[in-house]
């Protein structure tokens, strides 16, 4: 890792967690790969460990109170060349501050004014990481764009086992150097990418479909775009929003999907299916309302929807064709199955159903099958890393003889 940060300003908010002194050995990693850290402390942090520590590692005087730097501005200068704020360990206290935006201490004031990348990476007891108020505002700081470092699952503090302990200083850093390094290594290349579920109407106010978030999609759509990819985001209904750069087609049925993906299939060097495409679908969408007096529920037919990837591989020239298989048994077997019936380049297989379901998560763990290798495993991630993951797989797979680079194509 070494160098890989050099030139990156970062902040690091540490903050009054059993696991303060673990910041230690991530300030080490992040100035050993170049970056310049300025620590800041919450005024519990420094119950813990005292700033002398960080202020030698670091070479930077530490910052914790809002007024003592108050003729620098110090509550908004420090932030303001920031490349990344990383708040780790992040306490149950602060993860909620940060989700309402309070600014009663000098960390939450900076962190209402970066406008840089933020990783918080929570630590605490399992009880509390799993309350409902916790998981409310990991989500509202997701939805604002902060990427959240899970804590893993360990013996705690309270010596109880459970989900709450930091996440090792390696998952933090790779996070931070993912967001940082600005790769281009998927310039030149047009990505197709299905994401979300589609829906199969019954009538105009009832529909056939399944739990997927769409999730793992527009992740792929965002590291795509950010490696310097052209993205085409086909996605069914979700609540995301929609990922900056890439252009996003909105479809509902697994037909609307398949039409969406083929007018631009020629377009593109890659296809990445990650929609829970419905398999079935009413055979009869009625143009009314089913009237619950007047229908029982009964007789209600249902036929198959296309087979999308399959259509689409019928139709290969040149595209890289990754496929997506969200099974809840025998996951490889039935992802060779599907990956050779489909003739594709590669299957990323999950898992759903239980607590750690592919659907609706944030983080995802996978099988990597492709022809003639050895199932490989990737664990349990972030989505977003898991993204980037697959991305640098997918580039080193063997190029098709017919796969052409094809000049010059307006995005469709
Ligand atoms: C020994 C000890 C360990 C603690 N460890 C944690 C912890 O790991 N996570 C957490 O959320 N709070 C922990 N707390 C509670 C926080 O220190 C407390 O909520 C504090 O107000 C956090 O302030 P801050 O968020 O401003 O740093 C701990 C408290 C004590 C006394």
């Amino acid at each position: 890792m070494n160098g890989v940060l050099s030139g990156k300003r970062i902040v690091l908010g540490v903050t009054g967690s059993i696991a303060a002194y673990k910041a230690v050995g991530l300030l080490r990693l992040l100035t050993q790969a170049g970056a310049s850290v300025h620590v800041v402390m919450t005024d519990s942090a420094i119950r813990f460990i005292a700033p002398l520590t960080f202020e030698v590692l670091s070479g930077h005087p530490v910052a914790s109170d809002v007024f003592a730097g108050h003729q620098e501005m110090k509550h908004l200068s420090l932030t303001e060349q920031a490349d990344l704020l990383v708040v780790a360990p992040c306490t149950a206290n602060t993860l909620a501050k940060l989700a309402l935006g309070l600014a009663d201490n000098l960390l939450g004031t900076l962190a209402l004014t970066v406008q840089c990348p933020v990783i918080i990476c929570p630590a605490m007891d399992g009880e509390m990481w799993a309350h409902p108020a916790a998981q409310a505002h990991a989500q509202t700081l997701r939805h604002r764009g902060a990427v959240i470092v899970e804590p893993e699952v360990g013996s705690l503090a309270s010596g109880e086992w459970g989900q709450g302990r930091l996440a090792t200083e390696e998952a933090i850093m790779s996070t931070a150097v993912g967001l940082l390094q600005c790769r281009t290594d998927w310039q030149g290349e047009r990505v197709l990418i299905s994401a979300g579920p589609t829906q199969e109407p019954i009538d105009p106010v009832r529909f056939i479909s399944n739990g997927s978030s769409g999730k793992m999609g527009f992740a792929m759509a965002e590291a795509a775009v950010a490696r310097g990819a052209e993205v085409v985001l086909v996605t069914g209904p979700t609540h995301l929003a929609a990922p900056k750069k890439v252009t996003v087609v909105p479809v509902v049925t697994a037909e609307e999907m398949l039409q969406a993906l083929t007018v631009r299939f020629e377009w593109a060097t890659t296809l990445i299916m990650t929609a829970a495409v419905g398999d079935f679908r009413p055979k009869q969408a009625h143009a009314h309302k089913l009237k619950k007096d007047q229908w029982n529920g009964e007789g209600l037919v249902l036929e198959r929807t296309p087979d999308i990837l399959m259509a689409l591989s019928a139709q290969r020239t040149h595209q890289r064709l990754v496929g997506f298989a969200a099974e809840t048994d025998h996951l490889i077997e039935h992802g060779q199955a599907k990956l050779t019936n489909k003739h594709l380049d590669m299957l990323v297989v999950n898992q759903i159903g239980g607590e750690q379901s592919a659907f609706g998560n944030d983080t995802n763990e996978v099988y990597v099958l492709a022809p003639g290798s050895a199932p490989h495993q990737i664990p349990r991630m972030p989505k977003r890393q898991l993204a980037d993951t697959l991305l640098d797989r997918i580039l080193s797979l063997p190029v098709q003889p017919s796969r052409q680079k094809v000049v010059s194509f307006p995005t469709p």
